[in-house]
């Protein structure tokens, strides 16, 4: 900034004001877009744009502001830190924000032996589980669900398979991973059902991938979301992770557990797969983790993750040590502020609002959601069998929430399902304004 810039206008903060502000084409199409808000500041739930504008945001940066945006004391873990050290490179030296995390998050689960391994993203941590599996077991092949969404490098392209868009221009892809169907219960072939009565044929599909593809002591690691997230934000039935658990344990199969979307309180358990009894072997962090610095990481058993030799996986910038202090200042704000209660008491508030504005719209197919992972899928209901996905319709009620200063994003194969993500911090009202919002922009968009 050149030293004679007049200050910038008040609430404007440093974008506005010294030299013209790129036009928004210097960045690359790959990023697809949902909003063109040029934003100043984040301030709880809330985004302001650089021209005043205050929107609600119930997309968290895709699930990540969990404390809210710029939450003071995160804030201030981050500043302190920087202004002490930008980086400890993990391999070189030890750092104290960097050993508190490891041995805070060694202590989140029940039990004494827990540890864990840091990384940047969340695609990355995945790899890390991918790899742990392998090295660990002696076997080549991953086991993931159809829907599922674990990242965009190449392993976890391969793992991926929410969407086409998201692997099919980029084959050939790493092998030796099978994809079975997940529990999706409202586009079961056999009808929609409640999951309570589950019907889904899961377990007899991965059976028959046993049968017909792949030997299980061949296999690895089963990677599953707890919650699908991309895939649609879909809650499978309660028997899913415990009978997943005992198939895995038949076999010698490891058990992991994505939950980087569903991880850090956002279903109102720390980690979703505590809503029932299951406990995999391995979980995978990200998103939430820092309150929006990129950091992520797996929990494993101490003897299970000490079997990664040394060298063998890490990272210049892993496990970053402001990313770290934010971390810790993310944990200190989560248990100091009751977060998962929040989450999960707001996400009741927030899904029997959706399920009473989808009595009144006969295009919302399904309303779901555990905590604060909440969706409505939009469908034709009068074609077909009544659940011809309705991505127009998911993309016509995300425009009219934005429209209407609310931030909400899509998710499923088709685009159909507009998934809700406040963050953990958000009040009563907040939920309320948003229900009225969605209420308002159903109608716009002709749902
Ligand atoms: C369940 C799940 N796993 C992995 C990832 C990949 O995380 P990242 O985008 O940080 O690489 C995501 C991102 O949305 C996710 O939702």
């Amino acid at each position: 900034m050149p030293e004679t810039a007049a200050p910038n206008p008040p609430g404007h903060g440093a974008l506005a004001g010294v030299e013209p502000i790129p036009d928004r084409s210097v960045v690359p199409p790959v990023w697809s877009r949902y909003t063109d808000i040029l934003v100043d500041h984040g301030e709880g739930s809330w985004l302001v744009s650089a021209d005043g504008e205050r929107y609600l945001d119930y997309s968290s940066g895709i699930g990540v502001t969990s404390t809210g945006h710029a939450h003071p004391r995160v804030v201030r873990a981050i500043q302190e830190q920087a202004a002490r050290l930008l980086h400890g490179q993990q391999n070189i030296v030890y750092h104290e924000a960097g050993l508190r995390l490891y041995d805070r998050l060694s202590r989140l689960l029940p039990g004494e032996d827990w540890s864990a391994f840091l990384a940047n993203s969340g695609a990355e941590a995945v790899e890390a589980a991918v790899k742990l599996a392998r090295v660990a077991t002696g076997r080549p092949v991953i086991i993931t669900f159809r829907g599922g969404f674990h990242g965009r490098t190449g392993q976890t392209m391969a793992l991926t398979t929410a969407k086409n868009v998201y692997r099919g221009d980029f084959e050939p892809l790493p092998g030796s991973v099978y994809a079975t169907p997940y529990p999706y219960c409202f586009r079961a072939a056999g009808g929609a059902h409640d999951p309570a009565a589950c019907t889904c044929d899961w377990e007899d599909q991965l059976e028959l991938t046993f049968a017909q593809l792949v030997q299980p002591d061949h296999v690895a690691a089963i990677v599953v979301e707890p919650v699908l997230g991309e895939g649609g934000y879909v809650v499978p039935p309660p028997a899913f992770l415990p009978r997943l658990r005992r198939i895995a344990d038949r076999h010698g199969i490891l058990l992991v557990a994505d939950e980087v979307q569903s991880g850090f309180g956002r279903t109102g358990r720390f980690f979703a797969f505590q809503h029932w009894d299951a406990t995999p072997d391995i979980v995978v962090m990200a998103k939430g983790i820092a309150s929006g610095l990129p950091l992520s990481g797996i929990l494993a058993r101490r003897a299970l993750i000490e079997r990664f030799p040394p060298g063998t996986h890490g990272g210049t910038f892993g496990g970053n040590v402001v990313s770290c202090a934010a971390a810790n200042a993310t944990l200190d704000v989560i248990e100091d502020e009751g977060l998962v209660d929040n989450a999960r008491e707001r996400g009741r508030q927030l899904l029997a609002g959706l399920r009473a504005l989808a009595a009144r719209h006969r295009s919302v197919g399904d309303v779901r959601g555990l905590g604060l992972m909440a969706a409505l899928e939009f469908v034709r209901p009068d074609e077909g069998d009544g659940r011809v996905p309705d991505g127009a319709l998911a993309h016509r009620v995300i425009a009219a929430s934005l429209e209407r200063k609310l931030i909400v994003l899509s998710a499923g194969t088709w685009n159909q399902v507009v998934r809700v993500i406040p963050p953990l911090v958000t009040t009563p009202d907040e939920v309320d304004l948003a229900l009225r919002t969605l209420g308002a922009a159903l109608g716009a968009a002709g749902a």
